[in-house]
């Protein structure tokens, strides 16, 4: 059931910061694709079945043009939807590494929930070209997206916040967290509601603005258009604050802190700047203003991210310090090896010919004697057997007792076990010649 265990290596230090980071950034595009999929889908699905039930044309139209403006194909809905998805799984393998927690299985859950459901909403989108003799087919793929969304909002949703309740690691061996938590439902009701506001933003983004806007539109379909995407967007940015609020509000108390509430404050004031553009926007129908409201919506989201990444730091003190441990732990492992094996490369000739030249060519030479003796008398006995060789380079002891004692030269094991190899090897090269 773990698929992470294979990729997740003991973190390091630098890794979990970087994996926090990811988070907060990929949160930032993952989350507006997923809600525009999940605000179009049911827009699209509403006015297609208005539309029919109404007999309105404009309304029938609208339905099909936000599907197929909004929605994107397979290749978005792999790099916007399911490659963060993995990301996640990865990143939070770093970050809850050697808890309880069984990471890999809540985002196997949300991966193949999001997975049907982006599957669901192409075959959604495609049936508006035969929806004119197949509706009832159109409408089961409309709600078969829809709830297939819900699922993986909901995977996605609360496998963020596992984080933030440390005491239940141990017991959640599926994302079903926490369902009663006010928390999480306040994080799922933000959710949806901004994922409603985004795509009202969206729908006058992509309808206006993306590559010059659409074209086939009359005057009366533009300005309900504008008022429709408008609407939505004023209407669930307001409503975005009282959730801000809510979610503020039902905080786990190991996540609670000053600095979450001061950027909450601010994460609000961005939303009522939103909003009152928006307003503007309604009254004078100037699209430049739409798109201001877009912008500093996407500044909130980012915020928002942040903030909810304090709130899981606060959350996470007792797993980061565990973390700082492992990550001390692995740092004195690879020292040690680095100790034991030296430098942490490998014993070669090469290596053993630059600590010649570097530590033993002062006192020695193959076919003179210096200070040391010539290395032709003193090789013949150690021929064949390394080991020994570097054992007395690693640790000369007093030999010829006409000599003076080779002074120890400080080498690491696999420097000691390179120069005997040099050694060896150009011995063996020399006496051949001869
Ligand atoms: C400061 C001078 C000096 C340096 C530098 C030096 N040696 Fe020596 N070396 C000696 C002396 C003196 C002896 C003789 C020691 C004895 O016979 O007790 C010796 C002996 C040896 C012997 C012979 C041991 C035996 O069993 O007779 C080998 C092999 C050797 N050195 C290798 C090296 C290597 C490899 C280096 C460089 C990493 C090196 N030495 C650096 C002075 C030095």
């Amino acid at each position: 059931m773990d698929f992470l265990d294979a990729w997740i290596a003991p973190p390091r230090a630098d890794h979990v910061l970087i994996a926090k980071y990811f988070i907060i950034i990929v949160s930032t595009f993952f989350i507006p694709y997923i809600s525009i999929q999940f605000g179009s889908t049911l827009f699209a699905l509403g006015f297609s079945f208005r539309g029919k039930r109404e007999e309105n044309p404009l309304f029938w139209k609208f339905g099909q043009d936000i599907a197929e403006t909004l929605l994107g194909g397979a290749a978005t809905a792999f790099f916007l939807g399911i490659l963060p998805v993995l990301t996640f799984a990865v990143s939070f393998g770093q970050i809850l590494y050697g808890t309880e927690f069984n990471v890999g299985g809540a985002y196997l859950f949300t991966l193949v929930s999001l997975v049907l459901a982006l599957f669901a909403t192409q075959l959604f989108k495609k049936s508006f070209q035969k929806r004119d003799t197949a509706f009832t087919t159109h409408l089961f793929w409309g709600v078969a997206a829809l709830l297939l969304q819900h699922l993986a909002i909901y995977g996605f949703v609360s496998s963020m916040s596992v984080v933030l309740f440390p005491e239940e690691w141990l017991f959640l061996k599926y994302p079903i967290v926490h369902p009663f938590d006010w928390n999480v439902v306040a994080r799922l009701g933000m959710f949806m509601n901004r994922a409603l506001a985004i795509t009202g933003l969206a729908i006058i983004f992509f309808f206006f603005r993306w590559m010059g806007g659409k074209s086939d539109m009359d005057e009366r379909y533009r300005d309900y258009v504008k008022k429709f995407g408008g609407g939505v967007a004023l209407g669930f940015t307001m409503a975005q604050t009282l959730f801000m609020i809510w979610y503020l509000a039902t905080l786990p108390i190991v996540a609670k802190a000053t600095q979450v509430y001061m950027m909450g404050v601010i994460n609000v004031i961005v939303l009522l700047i939103v909003a009152y553009t928006l307003y503007f926007f309604l009254a004078d129908s100037r699209l430049k203003l739409a798109t201001h409201a877009s912008v500093l919506f996407l500044v909130f989201l980012f915020l928002f991210e942040a903030n909810d990444h304090y709130a899981r730091e606060n959350a996470l003190q007792y797993q980061n310090y565990e973390l700082a441990k492992i990550d001390e732990e692995i740092r004195l492992e690879i020292e040690k090896q680095r100790m034991l094996s030296g430098g942490g490369e490998e014993a070669s000739a090469a290596l053993g010919e630059q600590i010649f030249n570097q530590k033993c060519s002062a006192c020695h030479r193959f076919e003179q004697k210096l200070v040391g003796p010539a290395y032709l008398d003193v090789l013949p006995k150690y021929q064949g057997d390394i080991e020994k060789l570097s054992q007395f380079i690693l640790n000369p002891v007093k030999v010829n007792p006409n000599l003076p004692m080779m002074p120890n030269q400080g080498l690491k094991p696999v420097e000691a076990k390179s120069a005997a190899m040099f050694l060896l090897k150009r011995y063996e090269e020399l006496t051949q010649q001869q």
